[in-house]
């Protein structure tokens, strides 16, 4: 379909003038297909220079470091419903220790800054239309001393993958809609004058973070070299473990400039390369630091041109499409940007319900609201978890597994069929859960340590 037919469907849906522009805006750029990918021999992992290791950073005294934070302001992306979970509500609303929730935990990271620096740093949410109302209700139970501010991100039309036509919302209701992916901050940020706010309250970083990476703390080393070196962008990179080859990584270009490289942008022949460790070692953990002075300039020239992601979906049965964005992918419109090596639990992403049972369980303590790996585990990687069927889903889990077992002593796991767990079990070394056809129940207070229970 020709971009002019859609673009006319699109002027006459319920949509705020700034989100059509956005959205015709990545519309266009889709239709424009991809830039073509350079030689792979052209391509390296940047110098220590533009990825430089944390270990190299300053760690300022107490007045820079003030300094440094009363010019930071956090936002973390909360527009997600994690579907990988089948998470009806936000992510960030789920208990994670104690009943403390991920949205609790970070509240209570930042009094922790405050308290230590004297400084309050600001928190923004960034919403969507299924994460809003939500968020919101729970805001007025944290101290009025943390200020939280929040936007609800666009929402765009899904696309009929056969015609490329906007689904009609009288026939596919809300599913005609979708939050554009967190590449949508910076229109959201620009279009909503909050990044005019920022600038004009003396904001100069805003500090960027999935809302359920608990690993993803205020760093003052971080926000005082942004500062000092003027730095524009700054993603944080981790090195690769077997379970994360898939991740983007950065490349230097020929002209030295760095880029986010997506597996999806790989040529076939290049992939197994792409994933081993000997040409890229880390991959992008979606913790960004943004300038938000150079942000300004360089919104004022026009719109950032994110690479457009196709999500293919299915609503009602009919295959649609969706085109979003990823905030790591401004990285290559700042000509100074870099990549900072950080250490892994910066990164504690929790995508699926074995993740959050990881994250719940005793394999990580709380060092104040910081989740940090637990000492007394000997591995240096988690555990393997590997569970199908209902445990895949956030209700079901919450059901068959009330409370996280001790893993700190686990290697594997695998679960298969009708298990429940009926208190607290410790599990260590190999272990298999395995129901055929009566429910299998994990007694409270056991001790499995390279057993196998099995009905
Ligand atoms: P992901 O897209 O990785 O997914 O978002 P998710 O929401 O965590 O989980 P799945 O894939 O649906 O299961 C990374 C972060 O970006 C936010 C999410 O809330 C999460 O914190 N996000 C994602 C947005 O804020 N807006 C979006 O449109 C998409």
């Amino acid at each position: 379909m020709e971009f002019s037919a859609v673009s006319r469907v699109v002027h006459d849906l319920d949509m705020p003038p700034q989100a059509r522009d956005a959205f015709l805006h990545l519309l266009d750029r889709h239709g424009r297909g991809r830039e073509p990918f350079p030689a792979w021999e052209s391509i390296r992992s940047p110098d220590t220079q533009k990825l430089l290791p944390y270990q190299k950073l300053e760690q300022p005294g107490d007045e820079a470091g003030r300094r440094a934070l009363s010019h930071l302001a956090v936002c973390k992306l909360n527009g997600g419903l994690g579907t990988s979970m089948g998470c009806s509500g936000p992510k960030s609303l789920i208990a994670v220790k104690e009943g403390r929730t991920f949205l609790d935990l970070i509240v209570q990271q930042l009094q922790e800054v405050q308290q230590t620096w004297g400084v309050p740093v600001p928190l923004w949410l960034m919403n969507s239309f299924y994460t809003e109302e939500a968020t919101a209700a729970v805001l007025p139970s944290y101290p009025s001393s943390q200020r939280i501010d929040f936007f609800t991100q666009n929402r765009f039309p899904r696309l009929h993958k056969s015609t490329g036509l906007p689904l009609d919302e009288a026939v596919s209701g809300v599913e005609a809609w979708y939050p554009p992916g967190h590449g949508d901050l910076y229109a959201c940020l620009s279009e909503r004058g909050i990044l005019d706010r920022l600038l004009t309250e003396g904001r100069k970083l805003l500090f960027v973070s999935n809302a359920d990476n608990l690993g993803a703390t205020v760093d003052v080393a971080i926000a005082h070299h942004m500062l000092q070196h003027d730095i524009p962008f700054l993603m944080e990179m981790t090195a690769k473990t077997p379970t994360d080859v898939k991740g983007g990584t950065l490349y230097e270009d020929a002209e030295g400039r760095l880029h986010l490289l997506e597996i999806a942008q790989v040529p076939p022949q290049h992939v197994d390369a792409f994933c081993g460790t000997e040409k890229f070692n880390v991959f992008n953990t979606n913790n960004v630091w943004i300038h938000l002075e150079h942000l300004k300039r360089r919104l004022d020239a026009g719109p950032l041109d994110l690479t457009p992601i196709v999500n293919e979906k299915s609503v009602d049965g009919q295959p649609v499409i969706q085109l979003e964005t990823a905030v790591g992918a401004a990285l290559e419109h700042f000509e100074h940007a870099v990549g900072l090596v950080v250490e892994r639990d910066r990164f504690l992403p929790v995508k699926t319900t074995s993740d959050l049972m990881m994250v719940q369980s005793d394999l990580f303590i709380e060092e104040g609201a910081r989740l940090r790996r637990n000492p007394a585990r000997r591995q240096p990687q988690l555990p393997v978890i590997d569970w199908q069927g209902p445990l895949e889903r956030f209700e079901e889990y919450g059901k068959r597994i009330p409370q996280s077992p001790s893993l700190v002593h686990l290697e594997s796991l695998e679960v298969r069929g009708n298990v429940w767990f009926r208190g607290m079990a410790t599990l260590k070394g190999k272990v298999r859960l395995i129901s055929r056809d009566k429910p299998l129940a994990v007694p409270g207070g056991v001790v499995l340590d390279n057993q196998t229970l099995e009905n």
